[in-house]
Protein backbone atom coordinates (compact mmCIF):
# COMPACT_ATOMS: atom_id res chain seq x y z
CA UNK A 1 0.00 0.00 0.00
CA UNK A 2 1.41 3.49 -0.91
CA UNK A 3 1.52 4.44 2.80
CA UNK A 4 4.56 7.30 1.53
CA UNK A 5 5.08 10.71 -0.20
CA UNK A 6 4.44 9.17 -3.39
CA UNK A 7 0.24 9.41 -2.78
CA UNK A 8 -0.61 11.33 -5.85
CA UNK A 9 -1.50 9.27 -8.88
CA UNK A 10 -1.04 11.33 -12.09
CA UNK A 11 -0.96 9.97 -15.33
CA UNK A 12 -0.70 6.22 -13.88
CA UNK A 13 2.33 7.29 -12.00
CA UNK A 14 2.53 7.63 -8.17
CA UNK A 15 4.40 10.91 -7.42
CA UNK A 16 5.75 12.85 -4.71
CA UNK A 17 4.06 16.15 -4.28
CA UNK A 18 5.66 19.24 -1.64
CA UNK A 19 4.10 20.25 1.90
CA UNK A 20 4.64 16.61 3.30
CA UNK A 21 3.10 15.79 6.31
CA UNK A 22 2.63 13.07 8.95
CA UNK A 23 -1.01 11.41 9.87
CA UNK A 24 -0.89 9.73 13.02
CA UNK A 25 -3.08 7.17 14.46
CA UNK A 26 -6.28 8.63 16.64
CA UNK A 27 -5.79 5.82 18.78
CA UNK A 28 -2.39 5.91 19.21
CA UNK A 29 -0.63 9.51 18.74
CA UNK A 30 2.87 7.73 18.69
CA UNK A 31 1.63 5.31 15.91
CA UNK A 32 2.72 7.49 12.62
CA UNK A 33 0.22 6.28 9.93
CA UNK A 34 2.69 7.56 7.00
CA UNK A 35 4.23 10.71 5.62
CA UNK A 36 2.23 12.73 2.77
CA UNK A 37 2.32 14.87 0.15
CA UNK A 38 0.16 17.69 -1.23
CA UNK A 39 0.01 17.85 -5.02
CA UNK A 40 1.68 20.49 -6.91
CA UNK A 41 -0.31 22.69 -8.97
CA UNK A 42 1.49 21.48 -11.77
CA UNK A 43 0.48 17.78 -10.74
CA UNK A 44 -3.12 19.32 -10.69
CA UNK A 45 -2.75 20.54 -14.00
CA UNK A 46 -1.18 17.03 -15.51
CA UNK A 47 -3.85 14.58 -14.27
CA UNK A 48 -6.86 17.01 -15.13
CA UNK A 49 -5.30 16.80 -18.94
CA UNK A 50 -4.66 13.24 -18.22
CA UNK A 51 -8.18 12.84 -17.73
CA UNK A 52 -9.22 14.62 -20.47
CA UNK A 53 -7.03 12.92 -22.87
CA UNK A 54 -8.02 9.69 -21.35
CA UNK A 55 -11.63 10.40 -21.62
CA UNK A 56 -12.54 9.72 -25.70
CA UNK A 57 -10.72 6.39 -25.57
CA UNK A 58 -13.06 5.23 -21.95
CA UNK A 59 -15.85 6.40 -23.18
CA UNK A 60 -15.63 4.65 -26.07
CA UNK A 61 -14.65 0.87 -25.28
CA UNK A 62 -17.37 -2.03 -24.66
CA UNK A 63 -19.15 -1.78 -21.81
CA UNK A 64 -18.07 -5.31 -21.18
CA UNK A 65 -14.41 -4.05 -20.98
CA UNK A 66 -16.04 -1.58 -18.32
CA UNK A 67 -17.29 -4.48 -16.34
CA UNK A 68 -14.98 -6.70 -16.29
CA UNK A 69 -12.44 -4.08 -14.77
CA UNK A 70 -15.35 -2.56 -12.46
CA UNK A 71 -15.76 -6.25 -11.32
CA UNK A 72 -12.12 -7.18 -10.76
CA UNK A 73 -11.68 -3.92 -8.59
CA UNK A 74 -14.46 -5.25 -6.36
CA UNK A 75 -12.82 -8.76 -6.23
CA UNK A 76 -9.48 -7.48 -5.58
CA UNK A 77 -11.13 -5.35 -2.57
CA UNK A 78 -13.18 -8.04 -1.24
CA UNK A 79 -10.07 -10.23 -1.21
CA UNK A 80 -8.64 -8.03 0.65
CA UNK A 81 -11.17 -6.30 3.16
CA UNK A 82 -8.68 -7.64 6.04
CA UNK A 83 -6.04 -5.29 5.10
CA UNK A 84 -7.89 -2.36 4.03
CA UNK A 85 -10.02 -2.55 6.94
CA UNK A 86 -6.89 -2.00 8.77
CA UNK A 87 -5.36 0.90 7.33
CA UNK A 88 -8.74 2.38 7.43
CA UNK A 89 -8.99 1.90 11.01
CA UNK A 90 -5.35 3.19 12.08
CA UNK A 91 -5.84 6.34 9.88
CA UNK A 92 -9.85 7.13 10.52
CA UNK A 93 -10.19 5.37 14.13
CA UNK A 94 -13.48 3.58 13.65
CA UNK A 95 -13.37 0.06 15.23
CA UNK A 96 -11.78 -2.89 13.19
CA UNK A 97 -15.07 -4.79 12.56
CA UNK A 98 -16.71 -1.29 11.23
CA UNK A 99 -13.50 -0.38 9.05
CA UNK A 100 -14.15 -4.04 7.53
CA UNK A 101 -16.94 -4.11 7.19
CA UNK A 102 -16.98 -0.46 5.05
CA UNK A 103 -14.31 -2.16 2.50
CA UNK A 104 -16.40 -5.27 2.27
CA UNK A 105 -19.42 -2.33 1.10
CA UNK A 106 -17.03 -0.76 -1.01
CA UNK A 107 -16.03 -4.11 -2.69
CA UNK A 108 -19.83 -4.34 -3.01
CA UNK A 109 -20.62 -1.45 -4.63
CA UNK A 110 -17.91 -2.00 -7.57
CA UNK A 111 -19.38 -5.32 -8.23
CA UNK A 112 -22.87 -3.52 -8.49
CA UNK A 113 -21.47 -0.86 -10.63
CA UNK A 114 -19.69 -3.77 -13.11
CA UNK A 115 -23.21 -4.61 -13.86
CA UNK A 116 -24.68 -1.42 -14.04
CA UNK A 117 -22.53 -0.42 -16.72
CA UNK A 118 -24.03 -2.95 -19.26
CA UNK A 119 -27.50 -1.83 -18.31
CA UNK A 120 -27.03 1.54 -19.48
CA UNK A 121 -30.31 0.95 -21.52
CA UNK A 122 -31.95 3.80 -23.61
CA UNK A 123 -35.24 4.56 -25.11
CA UNK A 124 -36.69 4.32 -28.23
CA UNK A 125 -39.80 6.09 -29.60
CA UNK A 126 -41.46 7.04 -32.87
CA UNK A 127 -41.83 11.10 -33.12
CA UNK A 128 -44.80 13.02 -33.94
CA UNK A 129 -43.74 13.68 -37.22
CA UNK A 130 -44.24 10.89 -39.24
CA UNK A 131 -40.92 8.75 -40.65
CA UNK A 132 -39.10 10.22 -38.01
CA UNK A 133 -37.73 8.11 -34.66
CA UNK A 134 -36.36 9.71 -31.93
CA UNK A 135 -33.60 7.72 -29.56
CA UNK A 136 -33.08 9.25 -26.04
CA UNK A 137 -29.65 7.66 -24.86
CA UNK A 138 -27.14 8.33 -22.00
CA UNK A 139 -23.79 9.48 -22.43
CA UNK A 140 -20.80 9.95 -20.39
CA UNK A 141 -20.81 13.21 -18.39
CA UNK A 142 -16.93 13.70 -18.93
CA UNK A 143 -13.97 14.57 -16.41
CA UNK A 144 -15.34 13.86 -12.71
CA UNK A 145 -13.68 15.66 -9.48
CA UNK A 146 -14.67 13.40 -6.30
CA UNK A 147 -13.95 15.25 -3.72
CA UNK A 148 -14.17 12.28 -0.62
CA UNK A 149 -14.63 13.28 3.20
CA UNK A 150 -12.14 11.50 6.10
CA UNK A 151 -15.40 9.56 7.64
CA UNK A 152 -15.89 7.44 5.16
CA UNK A 153 -12.54 6.61 3.54
CA UNK A 154 -13.37 3.63 1.13
CA UNK A 155 -17.24 3.43 0.99
CA UNK A 156 -17.41 7.06 -0.21
CA UNK A 157 -14.47 7.41 -2.77
CA UNK A 158 -16.27 3.94 -4.25
CA UNK A 159 -19.47 5.15 -4.24
CA UNK A 160 -18.39 8.00 -6.46
CA UNK A 161 -15.84 6.48 -8.32
CA UNK A 162 -17.83 3.13 -9.16
CA UNK A 163 -20.61 4.52 -11.16
CA UNK A 164 -17.83 7.37 -12.92
CA UNK A 165 -16.15 4.84 -14.27
CA UNK A 166 -19.18 2.17 -15.47
CA UNK A 167 -20.79 5.00 -17.33
CA UNK A 168 -17.57 5.51 -19.36
CA UNK A 169 -16.12 9.26 -16.88
CA UNK A 170 -12.42 9.57 -16.23
CA UNK A 171 -11.90 10.72 -12.20
CA UNK A 172 -9.76 13.03 -10.58
CA UNK A 173 -10.12 12.06 -6.37
CA UNK A 174 -9.34 14.08 -3.93
CA UNK A 175 -9.49 12.43 -0.44
CA UNK A 176 -9.64 14.16 2.20
CA UNK A 177 -5.95 14.95 3.88
CA UNK A 178 -6.81 12.91 6.99
CA UNK A 179 -7.08 9.55 4.79
CA UNK A 180 -4.76 9.57 2.19
CA UNK A 181 -3.71 5.80 2.92
CA UNK A 182 -7.15 3.84 2.20
CA UNK A 183 -7.77 6.44 -0.80
CA UNK A 184 -4.54 5.47 -2.12
CA UNK A 185 -5.25 1.72 -1.70
CA UNK A 186 -8.45 2.06 -3.59
CA UNK A 187 -6.72 3.72 -6.73
CA UNK A 188 -3.78 1.17 -6.13
CA UNK A 189 -6.20 -1.84 -6.73
CA UNK A 190 -7.93 -0.05 -9.35
CA UNK A 191 -4.30 0.46 -11.75
CA UNK A 192 -3.73 -3.42 -10.66
CA UNK A 193 -7.22 -4.17 -11.80
CA UNK A 194 -6.71 -2.93 -15.46
CA UNK A 195 -7.75 0.84 -15.47
CA UNK A 196 -6.59 2.52 -18.23
CA UNK A 197 -3.56 4.88 -17.78
CA UNK A 198 -4.81 8.37 -16.67
CA UNK A 199 -8.40 7.21 -16.28
CA UNK A 200 -8.08 7.32 -12.37
CA UNK A 201 -6.07 10.02 -10.53
CA UNK A 202 -5.89 10.83 -7.52
CA UNK A 203 -4.74 13.77 -5.90
CA UNK A 204 -3.98 14.64 -2.01
CA UNK A 205 -4.20 18.18 -1.11
CA UNK A 206 -6.38 20.71 1.13
CA UNK A 207 -9.55 21.91 -0.32
CA UNK A 208 -8.93 25.87 -0.53
CA UNK A 209 -5.99 25.04 -3.24
CA UNK A 210 -6.01 21.69 -4.85
CA UNK A 211 -9.72 21.24 -4.75
CA UNK A 212 -10.99 24.66 -5.65
CA UNK A 213 -8.37 24.74 -8.30
CA UNK A 214 -10.19 21.52 -9.60
CA UNK A 215 -13.66 22.26 -9.01
CA UNK A 216 -12.44 25.78 -11.21
CA UNK A 217 -11.17 24.47 -13.80
CA UNK A 218 -13.06 24.33 -17.61
CA UNK A 219 -11.76 21.19 -18.43
CA UNK A 220 -14.03 19.89 -14.90
CA UNK A 221 -18.02 18.70 -16.46
CA UNK A 222 -18.79 17.27 -12.83
CA UNK A 223 -18.32 17.74 -9.18
CA UNK A 224 -19.82 14.88 -6.75
CA UNK A 225 -18.50 16.32 -3.52
CA UNK A 226 -19.41 14.82 0.71
CA UNK A 227 -18.15 16.87 3.32
CA UNK A 228 -19.89 20.44 4.74
CA UNK A 229 -22.72 21.96 4.32
CA UNK A 230 -20.57 25.38 3.71
CA UNK A 231 -18.38 24.10 1.51
CA UNK A 232 -20.92 22.08 -0.23
CA UNK A 233 -22.82 25.43 -0.85
CA UNK A 234 -19.70 27.13 -2.07
CA UNK A 235 -18.98 24.30 -4.58
CA UNK A 236 -22.11 24.27 -5.81
CA UNK A 237 -22.55 27.86 -6.04
CA UNK A 238 -18.92 27.91 -8.19
CA UNK A 239 -20.19 25.05 -10.31
CA UNK A 240 -23.37 27.08 -11.06
CA UNK A 241 -21.17 30.25 -11.99
CA UNK A 242 -19.01 27.85 -14.19
CA UNK A 243 -22.22 25.90 -15.97
CA UNK A 244 -20.98 22.16 -14.64
CA UNK A 245 -23.21 19.95 -13.02
CA UNK A 246 -22.83 19.29 -9.47
CA UNK A 247 -24.16 17.17 -6.52
CA UNK A 248 -22.94 17.37 -2.72
CA UNK A 249 -24.00 15.67 0.23
CA UNK A 250 -23.64 17.54 3.40
CA UNK A 251 -24.43 17.69 6.49
CA UNK A 252 -27.60 16.09 8.97
CA UNK A 253 -29.11 16.72 12.21
CA UNK A 254 -31.03 13.70 11.76
CA UNK A 255 -33.97 12.85 14.29
CA UNK A 256 -34.56 9.28 15.50
CA UNK A 257 -38.44 9.31 16.72
CA UNK A 258 -39.11 6.92 19.84
CA UNK A 259 -43.33 6.71 20.02
CA UNK A 260 -44.81 5.06 23.21
CA UNK A 261 -45.57 1.76 21.27
CA UNK A 262 -41.94 1.18 20.48
CA UNK A 263 -40.42 -2.15 21.05
CA UNK A 264 -37.94 -0.40 23.89
CA UNK A 265 -35.55 -2.96 23.33
CA UNK A 266 -35.16 -2.11 19.62
CA UNK A 267 -36.03 1.41 20.46
CA UNK A 268 -32.13 1.30 22.46
CA UNK A 269 -30.63 -0.65 20.18
CA UNK A 270 -30.98 1.38 17.11
CA UNK A 271 -30.74 4.62 18.88
CA UNK A 272 -27.50 3.56 20.22
CA UNK A 273 -26.08 2.15 17.16
CA UNK A 274 -27.63 5.82 15.01
CA UNK A 275 -26.16 8.28 17.71
CA UNK A 276 -22.73 6.57 18.82
CA UNK A 277 -21.33 4.21 16.37
CA UNK A 278 -18.81 5.28 14.49
CA UNK A 279 -17.80 7.59 16.87
CA UNK A 280 -20.87 9.28 15.98
CA UNK A 281 -18.98 10.82 12.93
CA UNK A 282 -21.63 9.82 10.18
CA UNK A 283 -23.78 12.58 8.76
CA UNK A 284 -26.50 10.23 8.73
CA UNK A 285 -26.38 9.73 12.55
CA UNK A 286 -28.73 10.09 14.93
CA UNK A 287 -27.67 13.29 16.89
CA UNK A 288 -31.62 13.94 18.11
CA UNK A 289 -33.24 10.88 20.16
CA UNK A 290 -37.33 12.90 20.48
CA UNK A 291 -39.19 10.40 22.89
CA UNK A 292 -42.65 10.50 23.69
CA UNK A 293 -43.51 11.69 27.35
CA UNK A 294 -44.69 8.32 27.83
CA UNK A 295 -41.74 6.23 27.26
CA UNK A 296 -39.44 8.45 28.84
CA UNK A 297 -38.42 7.34 31.40
CA UNK A 298 -38.27 3.93 30.63
CA UNK A 299 -36.39 4.95 27.19
CA UNK A 300 -33.86 7.27 28.91
CA UNK A 301 -32.86 4.40 31.77
CA UNK A 302 -32.26 2.08 29.43
CA UNK A 303 -30.17 4.02 27.74
CA UNK A 304 -28.41 5.79 29.83
CA UNK A 305 -27.45 2.34 31.22
CA UNK A 306 -26.22 1.24 27.46
CA UNK A 307 -24.41 4.22 27.15
CA UNK A 308 -22.22 4.43 30.00
CA UNK A 309 -21.55 0.68 29.35
CA UNK A 310 -19.95 1.42 25.78
CA UNK A 311 -16.19 0.43 25.52
CA UNK A 312 -14.19 3.38 23.97
CA UNK A 313 -10.84 2.60 22.90
CA UNK A 314 -8.14 1.98 20.72
CA UNK A 315 -9.63 1.18 16.97
CA UNK A 316 -7.97 -2.11 16.65
CA UNK A 317 -8.53 -3.52 20.25
CA UNK A 318 -11.01 -6.40 19.66
CA UNK A 319 -13.06 -5.29 23.05
CA UNK A 320 -13.54 -1.50 21.44
CA UNK A 321 -16.94 -0.34 20.27
CA UNK A 322 -16.40 2.87 20.02
CA UNK A 323 -13.23 4.22 18.66
CA UNK A 324 -11.34 7.69 19.09
CA UNK A 325 -12.44 10.71 17.25
CA UNK A 326 -10.57 11.50 14.59
CA UNK A 327 -8.12 14.34 15.62
CA UNK A 328 -7.61 17.41 18.06
CA UNK A 329 -9.66 19.45 16.47
CA UNK A 330 -12.92 17.49 16.02
CA UNK A 331 -12.06 16.28 20.05
CA UNK A 332 -12.15 19.94 20.30
CA UNK A 333 -15.21 21.01 18.52
CA UNK A 334 -17.20 18.13 20.45
CA UNK A 335 -15.85 19.20 23.95
CA UNK A 336 -17.03 23.02 22.79
CA UNK A 337 -20.62 21.64 22.18
CA UNK A 338 -20.98 19.82 25.35
CA UNK A 339 -19.78 23.16 27.40
CA UNK A 340 -22.49 24.75 25.23
CA UNK A 341 -25.19 22.84 26.14
CA UNK A 342 -24.42 23.04 29.50
CA UNK A 343 -24.48 26.83 29.12
CA UNK A 344 -27.96 25.65 28.19
CA UNK A 345 -29.00 24.19 31.15
CA UNK A 346 -28.52 20.68 29.66
CA UNK A 347 -27.62 17.84 31.61
CA UNK A 348 -24.94 15.75 30.34
CA UNK A 349 -24.56 12.08 30.42
CA UNK A 350 -20.95 11.03 29.59
CA UNK A 351 -18.57 12.90 27.23
CA UNK A 352 -15.63 12.85 29.51
CA UNK A 353 -12.36 12.78 27.51
CA UNK A 354 -10.62 9.39 28.55
CA UNK A 355 -6.80 8.40 29.32
CA UNK A 356 -6.54 5.61 27.77
CA UNK A 357 -3.14 3.06 27.29
CA UNK A 358 -2.29 4.59 24.13
CA UNK A 359 -2.34 8.61 23.54
CA UNK A 360 -5.14 9.49 21.73
CA UNK A 361 -8.52 11.70 21.24
CA UNK A 362 -10.84 9.51 23.33
CA UNK A 363 -14.13 10.85 24.21
CA UNK A 364 -16.92 8.94 25.94
CA UNK A 365 -19.99 9.05 24.06
CA UNK A 366 -22.32 11.73 25.82
CA UNK A 367 -25.96 12.32 26.22
CA UNK A 368 -27.57 15.66 26.34
CA UNK A 369 -30.81 15.63 28.37
CA UNK A 370 -33.07 18.92 29.25
CA UNK A 371 -32.37 21.01 26.23
CA UNK A 372 -34.78 22.93 24.05
CA UNK A 373 -35.84 21.49 20.27
CA UNK A 374 -34.22 25.03 19.17
CA UNK A 375 -30.95 24.88 21.02
CA UNK A 376 -28.05 25.51 19.09
CA UNK A 377 -26.82 21.54 20.18
CA UNK A 378 -30.19 20.28 18.33
CA UNK A 379 -29.95 22.56 15.27
CA UNK A 380 -26.06 22.31 14.34
CA UNK A 381 -24.07 19.18 13.07
CA UNK A 382 -21.54 18.24 15.68
CA UNK A 383 -20.40 14.95 14.00
CA UNK A 384 -19.17 13.17 17.20
CA UNK A 385 -20.52 11.02 20.07
CA UNK A 386 -23.10 13.22 21.13
CA UNK A 387 -27.04 12.78 21.18
CA UNK A 388 -29.57 14.67 22.73
CA UNK A 389 -32.96 13.12 24.06
CA UNK A 390 -35.69 15.11 23.46
CA UNK A 391 -38.85 14.67 25.71
CA UNK A 392 -41.97 15.48 23.86
CA UNK A 393 -45.69 15.43 24.91
CA UNK A 394 -47.47 13.05 21.82
CA UNK A 395 -46.73 12.11 18.32
CA UNK A 396 -47.61 15.22 16.46
CA UNK A 397 -45.26 17.30 18.83
CA UNK A 398 -42.38 14.38 17.52
CA UNK A 399 -42.91 14.95 14.21
CA UNK A 400 -43.19 18.65 14.53
CA UNK A 401 -40.13 18.73 16.07
CA UNK A 402 -38.39 16.10 14.19
CA UNK A 403 -39.38 17.99 10.79
CA UNK A 404 -37.94 21.61 12.56
CA UNK A 405 -34.45 21.47 11.45
CA UNK A 406 -32.74 23.10 8.30
CA UNK A 407 -31.30 19.61 7.14
CA UNK A 408 -32.99 16.53 6.15
CA UNK A 409 -30.87 14.00 5.32
CA UNK A 410 -31.90 10.62 7.21
CA UNK A 411 -34.87 10.67 9.73
CA UNK A 412 -36.08 7.16 11.83
CA UNK A 413 -39.13 6.28 13.91
CA UNK A 414 -39.59 3.00 16.51
CA UNK A 415 -42.88 2.38 16.57
CA UNK A 416 -45.25 -1.18 16.39
CA UNK A 417 -47.96 0.19 14.51
CA UNK A 418 -48.54 0.36 10.96
CA UNK A 419 -50.89 3.92 11.16
CA UNK A 420 -48.00 5.22 12.98
CA UNK A 421 -44.86 4.39 10.65
CA UNK A 422 -47.44 5.14 7.44
CA UNK A 423 -47.76 8.51 8.87
CA UNK A 424 -44.12 8.86 9.44
CA UNK A 425 -43.16 7.46 6.71
CA UNK A 426 -44.71 9.91 4.36
CA UNK A 427 -44.34 13.19 6.91
CA UNK A 428 -40.74 13.07 7.61
CA UNK A 429 -38.99 15.97 5.65
CA UNK A 430 -35.88 13.21 4.69
CA UNK A 431 -34.34 11.81 1.68
CA UNK A 432 -34.26 8.75 3.74
CA UNK A 433 -36.65 7.19 6.29
CA UNK A 434 -35.59 4.14 9.01
CA UNK A 435 -38.76 2.55 10.72
CA UNK A 436 -37.27 0.08 13.48
CA UNK A 437 -33.96 0.62 12.45
CA UNK A 438 -31.05 3.56 12.92
CA UNK A 439 -30.92 6.40 10.78
CA UNK A 440 -27.02 5.65 9.75
CA UNK A 441 -26.30 2.55 7.59
CA UNK A 442 -27.52 2.42 4.02
CA UNK A 443 -27.32 -0.10 1.31
CA UNK A 444 -25.44 0.39 -1.89
CA UNK A 445 -27.98 -0.49 -4.60
CA UNK A 446 -30.74 1.90 -3.31
CA UNK A 447 -29.93 6.01 -4.13
CA UNK A 448 -28.44 7.79 -1.05
CA UNK A 449 -29.71 11.56 -0.43
CA UNK A 450 -31.01 13.94 1.39
CA UNK A 451 -33.76 17.45 1.49
CA UNK A 452 -33.24 20.83 2.76
CA UNK A 453 -29.79 21.72 3.50
CA UNK A 454 -28.68 17.99 3.27
CA UNK A 455 -28.25 17.82 -0.55
CA UNK A 456 -27.90 19.22 -3.74
CA UNK A 457 -28.11 17.52 -6.92
CA UNK A 458 -28.99 13.92 -8.24
CA UNK A 459 -29.11 11.17 -5.15
CA UNK A 460 -25.87 8.94 -4.99
CA UNK A 461 -25.66 4.97 -5.72
CA UNK A 462 -27.61 2.49 -7.45
CA UNK A 463 -29.11 2.88 -10.60
CA UNK A 464 -30.14 6.64 -9.50
CA UNK A 465 -26.39 7.35 -9.10
CA UNK A 466 -26.90 7.17 -13.58
CA UNK A 467 -28.78 10.94 -13.55
CA UNK A 468 -25.34 12.58 -12.33
CA UNK A 469 -22.80 10.82 -14.20
CA UNK A 470 -24.40 10.69 -17.53
CA UNK A 471 -25.89 12.91 -20.03
CA UNK A 472 -29.23 12.62 -21.67
CA UNK A 473 -28.53 13.11 -25.87
CA UNK A 474 -31.69 13.38 -27.71
CA UNK A 475 -31.11 12.15 -31.14
CA UNK A 476 -33.95 12.22 -34.39
CA UNK A 477 -33.39 10.18 -37.17
CA UNK A 478 -35.57 10.33 -40.32
C1 LIG B 1 -24.15 5.30 6.18
O1 LIG B 1 -24.76 5.79 7.14
O2 LIG B 1 -24.15 4.08 5.97
O3 LIG B 1 -20.73 11.00 5.36
C2 LIG B 1 -23.40 6.10 5.21
C3 LIG B 1 -21.63 10.26 5.74
C4 LIG B 1 -22.59 9.73 4.72
C5 LIG B 1 -22.50 8.27 4.57
C6 LIG B 1 -23.32 7.54 5.55
N1 LIG B 1 -22.35 10.38 3.45
O4 LIG B 1 -21.71 9.96 6.91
Amino acid sequence: MALNKKCNLVDGDWVSGDGSYENSNPSDLSDPVGTYTHATPAQAEEAMSAAVRSLPSWSMVSPQLRCDILDRIGTLILQRTEELGRTLAREEGKTLPEAIGEAVRAGQIFKYFAGEALRNAGDYISSTRPGVDVEVTREPVGVCVLITPWNFPIAIPAWKMAPALAYGNTVILKPAELVPATAAALCEIAVEAGIPQGVVNMLVGKGKTVGSTLVGDERTNAVSFTGSTETGRWIAKRCGELGKKVQCEMGGKNPMVILEDADLGVAVDVSINGAFHSTGQRCTASSRLIVVDRLFDAFFSKFKERTESLVVGHALDPSTQIGPVVDQSQLEKDIGYLEIARGDGADVIGGQQLSLDTDGYYLRPAALVGTSPDARVNREEIFGPVASIIRVKDEDEALEVANATPFGLSAGVCTTSLARSRRFKRELQAGMVMVNLPTAGVDHHVPFGGTKASSIGPREQGSHARDFYTVVKTTYVA
